[in-house]
């Protein structure tokens, strides 16, 4: 099977890719990423011999239409997928995420090629912290930020090209990942590092924002099953009830790293900060019969922790640029 792996030099794309090469000997990966400020080139280089990486812009008709052509399946993860930047600039998201969805549906129309769209549980807006519901397909869309519009805007395109024009596809809306790979600028290795290099950690707002959190192994196995069990036509939620709130994160991090619990610093709170996500993926686990590996949230981050602490080679020479950007960004939205 030759597969299009969209964004697959990102954190999820790039685990995708990881992962499908060490457990299946029956596909051939195209990586089609942009390499934007989020791909990190070193990721994927290990295993450069054995895929093929094209770079380039899922909005780029042309070049998509080619690629298309010549794949069995396409799992689009290209995307703008950060809240904090969404708000400071809002232009890339639209452009990557919301044409970006729409050449790629008409590229896999055109073909009948098979279509996997990697979507978020931010589509659905958030929860009150002492609300006993989650999120299932079934709730509405209601999204927050610029990021989550844009996202939900490509999951409704998605459906409507499905209804339509008969395009063969899925659509998976899965929680906070973390694990190996994720870029600096996300919550738990921007704090994880920011320990590692002597900083001290920051909550936004008072630190009780609750993230359903799954680790990226378990979302990408999540993504096959949904591959290859999954109806066409049909969106799968997918969350391992990782419900935590982020001062426990922190103060896990600063433990485990030997620092005092309550070495951080609170700063002033992400505009629309959503409170709280929780994923209700019964429909995967029933119908589709998957069950995540980490099932237990300090293990995986304990293990994520020793990853980032012994890979600084992958990050190091990137997190003074990263907090760079974050003290610009910071400056626009002030
Ligand atoms: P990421 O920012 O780490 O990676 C995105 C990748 O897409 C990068 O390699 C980037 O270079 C590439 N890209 C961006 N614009 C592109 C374009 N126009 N053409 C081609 N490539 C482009 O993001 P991630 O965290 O790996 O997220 C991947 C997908 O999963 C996104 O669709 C995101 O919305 C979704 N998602 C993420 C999470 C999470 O917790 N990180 C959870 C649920 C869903
Ligand atoms: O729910 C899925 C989504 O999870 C994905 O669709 C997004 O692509 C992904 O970025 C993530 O969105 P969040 O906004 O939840 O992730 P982020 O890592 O930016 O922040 C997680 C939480 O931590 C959130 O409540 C904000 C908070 N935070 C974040 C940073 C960077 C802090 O308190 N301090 C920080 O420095």
């Amino acid at each position: 099977m030759q597969v299009l792996v969209t964004g697959g030099a990102g954190f999820i794309g790039a685990n995708f890719t990881l992962r499908t090469l060490a457990t299946r000997d029956d596909v051939q990966l195209t990586v089609l990423d942009k390499f934007t400020y989020a791909a990190n080139p070193a990721t994927l280089e290990p295993v450069s011999a054995r895929i093929t990486v094209i770079r380039g812009d899922i909005g780029d008709a042309a070049l998509v239409d080619r690629l298309v052509a010549d794949s069995d399946l396409v799992v689009n993860f290209a995307a703008e997928s950060h809240n904090d930047n969404s708000l400071a600039d809002p232009s890339a998201f639209v452009q990557t995420n919301l044409v970006g969805t729409y050449t790629l549906l008409e590229a896999v129309r055109r073909h009948r090629v098979r279509l996997h769209h990697i979507s978020t549980d931010e589509v659905y807006g958030d929860l009150d912290l002492d609300d006993p519901a989650r999120f299932t397909e079934e709730t509405a869309y209601n999204p927050s930020s610029p990021y989550s519009s844009t996202k939900a805007g490509s999951d409704l395109l998605v459906r409507a090209w499905v209804r339509s024009f008969g395009v063969e596809a899925t659509i998976s809306n899965c929680s906070n990942n973390y694990g190996p790979y994720q870029h600096l600028e996300k919550f738990i290795p921007r704090q994880i590092t920011n320990v590692l290099t002597g900083v001290r950690p920051k909550l936004y707002g008072d630190g009780l924002n609750v993230r359903d959190w799954i680790h990226v192994d378990d979302h990408n196995d999540a993504v096959w099953t949904i591959i290859e069990r999954g109806q066409l036509g049909e969106t799968y939620l997918i969350g391992a009830d990782g419900e935590v709130n982020n001062r426990t994160v922190v103060e896990s991090i600063l433990v485990a790293l030997g620092q005092p619990a309550d070495a951080f610093d609170f700063v002033t709170d992400r505009a629309g900060h959503d409170r709280r996500y929780a994923i209700d993926a019964t429909r995967l686990r029933d119908e589709l019969g998957w069950t995540p590996t980490y099932t237990d949230f300090a293990s995986g981050l304990a293990a994520t922790i020793d990853w980032y602490r012994d890979n600084r080679e992958w990050w190091a020479p990137h997190k003074a640029g990263v907090e760079a950007d974050y003290a610009r960004t910071q400056q626009i939205l002030d």
